[in-house]
């Protein structure tokens, strides 16, 4: 089953060939970063924009690295997959209209794909031999949330965040020290050099359920710098790492906390904050410790891409088919994990 899938939920414009979930044929990212830098965040507005300039050429970029035109296209592919949410409204909908258009032009099914379960199922690309049970942690810019994944769809949310998430907290923190947008890869290569313990940041929530809550933290970075001015490049380091270690620990702590009580052997990460070298770190050596098997993504599949969405469409027709309604056909901004 070859794949012609598209994101643009935020601000990464990309289109990917995938084969039966797992093969990727071709994955063009198109990345807004130097757009949105300037404001430290990104705007909605100037996002939907750069989705309508780079669309199409992503969409014939990958087509035509994975040796697909539009004389062969009904031959090769046999789906169109898009992220129907959630995500930047107006960023949504460039996707969902031009995957609409190509697959009633070339009368393809489509497959609507929840961004989230992108995340969740990108270590699929590089495992597919693992199968849920298995706890789920998306971590990204807009989301931090641990699953219980009991089968492909099937799902029990454990704990979501409260207000901000673990890769808006970087984000927001690197703002704070005045380093460029996005702050999480900033803030994890600075603290390479940095003192984890100059600042003992609370870890939040620690021992009550299973949420998160990272705002205060960012609260408590903010007074830290109104009093005590940045003194060197190694400050910044020594801050830089101890509020990446008060993140990746509260992270890490909660998710082996619940392989244990839920007696999950498998630990899946995803979303662009798995690429932190840290997390990365600090999950693989809690599992061998421990004896629970983490499968993280490749970095090059942690942050957004069309791949991903390629993967989790895969998945999703096998248990679904091809069929989607016009309700399912549309996107949704604030579009949540549900079951199928
Ligand atoms: O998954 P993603 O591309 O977009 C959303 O779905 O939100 O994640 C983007 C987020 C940004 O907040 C970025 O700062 C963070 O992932 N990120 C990182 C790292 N690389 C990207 N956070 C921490 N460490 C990193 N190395
Ligand atoms: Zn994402």
């Amino acid at each position: 089953m070859d794949i012609l899938a598209i994101e643009t939920s935020c601000d990464e414009t990309s289109a990917a060939v995938v084969s039966n979930g797992t093969n990727i044929k071709s994955m063009i990212v198109s990345s807004q970063i130097k757009i949105h830098s300037k404001f430290s965040g990104v705007v909605p507005e100037l996002a939907s924009r750069s989705h309508m300039e780079n669309i199409n050429f992503v969409i014939h970029q990958s087509l035509s690295e994975a040796n697909i035109d539009f004389n062969n296209f009904s031959k090769k592919i046999d789906a169109v997959a898009f992220t129907s949410g959630p995500g930047l409204a107006g960023a949504l909908l460039i996707g969902t209209i031009a995957s609409k258009a190509i697959a009633s032009v070339y009368k393809k099914p489509l497959i609507p794909v929840n961004h989230l379960e992108g995340h969740l199922y990108s270590y699929y690309i590089n495992n597919s031999s693992i199968y849920p049970p298995f706890l789920g942690v998306i971590i990204s810019g807009g989301h931090t949330e641990i699953i219980i994944v009991e089968k492909f769809g099937k799902y029990k949310t454990l704990g979501i965040t409260r207000d901000d998430a673990a890769g808006e907290a970087f984000d927001k923190a690197a703002k704070i020290l005045g380093l460029s947008y996005p702050g999480g890869p900033i803030i994890d290569e600075m603290s390479k050099n940095g003192d984890p313990t100059l600042i003992q940041f609370t870890r939040p929530l620690l021992k009550n359920g299973w949420d998160f809550s990272f705002s205060g933290l960012k609260t408590a970075l903010l007074n830290y710098v109104k009093t005590n001015q940045i003194k060197s490049k190694k400050h910044l380091s020594d801050i830089c790492a101890s509020f990446r270690q008060a993140i990746v620990e509260t992270i890490v702590f909660k998710a082996f906390k619940a392989a244990k009580v839920f007696n999950l052997k498998n630990i899946v990460l995803g979303g662009g904050v798995s690429a932190n070298s840290l997390i990365r770190k600090m999950f693989i050596n809690n599992g061998n410790k421990y004896e629970v098997n983490i499968f993280i993504p490749a970095l090059i599949h942690c942050t957004d891409n069309a791949a991903i969405i390629g993967c989790a469409a895969y998945l999703k027709q096998k248990k679904c088919g091809l069929n989607y309604n016009s309700l399912q056909l549309k996107s949704d901004p604030s579009l949540t994990l549900y079951n199928w």
